[in-house]
């Protein structure tokens, strides 16, 4: 009488079914899933997985619900196997990775929801009657929705009170709802999305669901979110990177977008490495005769009008620099001018008799079918090799229309969305071995596939194609709720800001971007000489505190989506040092004194701010709060403090 956690349909037309209880099975550790991301233990002892056997007798399909719980984290794992052994084939039609009736429904659910240049923006609401959701039907996970919620006591806050924390580990079509009956019974379910889903399950044949994890905090939204944090940056971003610190980037894209050539390139480069800069990124328009989005998407070889050497030229000549060389590709996508279209119209997602949509100018490959997965790769690959290439921004810039494998008949067509998922998944997979020391930042018109999924391929993912610094302030505010500062993308780039035309002070720009994985996004060439010191400064500053950023514990302190101002803060694990920064969009006038209440310090141990004598004790700091009037509101003699879109980053050290 509500929406079900999964359906089956059989071939007389009936959806009924009845799972009982075979057994269970407990054993120390975690599998890992097949062909999907998942959280994963380094030794048995970190979890402890409990199995639970049911069996439908009339259809013979087994099921196995997995539940993993941790050493470390207050987080639950679970999965649903499908395994059909009966001889009539059965279609699932729907699969959730997790179903749970709670008790009662006083809760407020937490979603992140958004659109291109402005994603992830915190949205609350009471629990009511009836059917609340977050979903995707794009075919990546979207700007539009996270597969992430919460359902938060109504008295709970950042910093208080219980909250659990709902998050799919998948980067497709999602559903993630909250049915509350007449008994004020709530059932919050998430899993792939049914619209559109029909999978066929043959004799022999299984299914596995994508990983949802439940995460539990006494501790308010911002505790859920140290667990989201922790759990996700050890334990699902994996490889070399996740450990290493991330390198300063200078990205072409806002510096020149498609209109470069090697010099020019070669120009920005030697001045971002005479500033500090450790890696040139190369974004679009490097391939084919791609000069605009119109074409080329496909063609995934040099242009020798652009770079005469190919990409080994243009590596070796940034190595020689002294710095790494980085590398857009989108290998979903294809232009309709492209030799790839001309070779293979059939690799596309499309109804062939139908109109079909451009997103972009661009159209999606069919991932669905290994053998695009497969000839993607072997391009990919020939691009890559012996290029010396040290990173990959993997972007995906539309979302899914006209869903249809072509050449495939009826039953493929279910399939299409999940497989779609599955072949990036694979192709991931196979560049990750290919290059174990390449480090993928993941994108999809900024952060349309900002999910869990990516992050076991990519340690990191372009946060958004809003570089503006006073709009980035929600977007990264609310990235946090459920993803680290090592996973953002986060950038320095022009003003006056060319998304919102906002100008704002180069230092407000680094002091917001330095909360995540920072770089720059500007035509270096075009700074003054002040400007330059200005910048070589910030790349000192971040280089010395990149560490605790991605590792140490993040606060947020004041919410931008509640006034003219913001703050976070990162502290040590070991609470001995303390980054914290102020934000304030607008200048108030003749302003109260203003206290800034940090957390997480030790009560009992004195503090020092760089640069000042004097002391406070944690506990002092942490409810009197320490008085940053002198420094962001403005006093009256300091007029380069004053006016609107102004920061201050505080460093406190325990003494
Ligand atoms: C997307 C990305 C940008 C940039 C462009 C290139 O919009 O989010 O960062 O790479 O594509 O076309």
């Amino acid at each position: 009488m509500r929406y079900p956690a999964y359906g089956l349909l059989q071939t007389d037309g009936s959806r009924v079914s009845e799972f009982t209880y075979e057994g269970y099975r407990i054993f120390p550790g975690k599998k890992r899933l097949k062909a999907l991301p998942a959280v994963y233990v380094e030794d048995e002892g970190e979890a402890e997985t409990l199995e639970i056997f049911l069996r439908d007798s009339v259809i013979n399909t087994r099921l196995i619900l997995s539940y993993t719980i941790f050493r470390d984290f207050p987080v639950i794992c679970r999965n649903a196997l499908f395994s059909h052994e009966g001889e009539e084939p059965v279609v699932l039609e729907n699969a959730m990775s997790l179903s749970i009736d709670l008790p009662d429904s006083d809760y407020d659910m937490v979603t992140l929801t958004g659109a291109w240049a402005r994603e992830r923006y915190i949205k609350i609401h009471p629990l009511h009657e009836g059917v609340q959701t977050v979903y995707s039907m794009r075919g990546h996970s979207s700007h539009q929705f996270n597969p992430f919620f919460a359902l938060k006591r109504h008295e709970a806050t950042e910093h208080t009170g219980e909250v659990i924390g709902f998050s799919l580990i998948y980067s497709g079509n999602f559903i993630g709802q909250v049915n509350v009956d007449t008994f004020a019974v709530a059932r919050a379910m998430l899993g792939i999305h049914p619209e559109g889903f029909a999978w066929t399950l043959r004799k022999g044949e299984r299914f596995q669901t994508p990983e949802a994890v439940l995460v539990f905090s006494q501790d308010g939204l911002n505790g859920m979110s140290q667990i989201f944090h922790s759990l996700y940056r050890k334990r699902l971003a994996r490889g070399k990177w996740r450990d290493l610190e991330r390198p300063v980037v200078i990205n072409s894209w806002e510096a020149v977008f498609m209109d470069f050539t090697e010099d020019k390139i070669l120009k920005i480069a030697e001045t971002a490495k005479d500033l500090g800069v450790e890696m040139m990124v190369l974004d679009d328009g490097w391939f084919g005769k791609r000069n605009d989005d119109t074409s080329s998407l496909g063609d995934w070889y040099p242009n020798p009008d652009k770079l005469p050497g190919g990409i080994k030229g243009l590596s070796q000549k940034i190595e020689k620099l002294g710095m790494k060389f980085g590398l857009w590709i989108e290998p979903e996508m294809i232009s309709k001018n492209s030799g790839l279209f001309r070779k293979h119209p059939e690799w596309l997602i499309r109804v062939p008799y139908r109109e079909m949509c451009h997103g972009r100018n661009q159209y999606v490959l069919d991932f669905s079918k290994d053998e695009v997965v497969e000839g993607i790769g072997d391009a990919i690959i020939s691009v890559l090799k012996d290029a010396g290439v040290s990173y990959i921004k993997w972007d995906m810039n539309r979302s899914i229309s006209e869903a249809f494998s072509q050449n495939r008949g009826p039953e493929a067509q279910g399939m299409l969305f999940h497989k779609y998922v599955l072949g990036v998944y694979r192709l991931y997979e196979r560049l990750l071995e290919e290059f174990p020391d390449i480090l993928f930042e993941s994108c999809a018109s900024g952060g349309a596939r900002f999910d869990p999924g990516m992050m076991y391929y990519a340690p990191q993912c372009w946060t958004s194609d809003n570089t503006d610094a006073i709009e980035r302030l929600r977007i990264q505010y609310g990235t946090s709720v459920v993803y680290p500062l090592s996973s953002m993308g986060c950038h320095v780039s022009e003003a006056p800001n060319q998304q919102t035309f906002r100008n704002t002070p180069l230092k407000t720009r680094a002091d917001v971007a330095y909360f995540g994985c920072f770089g720059y996004e500007m035509d270096l060439n075009a700074l003054t000489e002040d400007e330059r010191q200005e910048v070589k400064e910030q790349i000192r500053f971040y280089k010395k505190y990149r560490k605790l950023i991605a590792e140490g514990t993040f606060y947020r302190l004041i919410s931008p989506f509640e006034g003219d101002e913001a703050a976070w803060m990162v502290v040590s694990e070991d609470r001995k040092t303390v980054l914290a920064a102020y934000y304030r969009m607008r200048q108030p006038s003749n302003a109260p004194y203003k206290r800034l209440r940090l957390k997480g310090l030790e009560e009992n141990a004195r503090y020092c701010m760089e640069g000042k004598t004097e002391s406070w004790f944690g506990d002092e700091l942490m409810n009197a709060g320490m008085v940053i009037s002198d420094y962001a509101s403005g006093i009256r003699s300091d007029t380069t403090k004053q006016g609107d879109y102004q920061s201050r980053i505080f460093i406190l050290k325990k003494l």
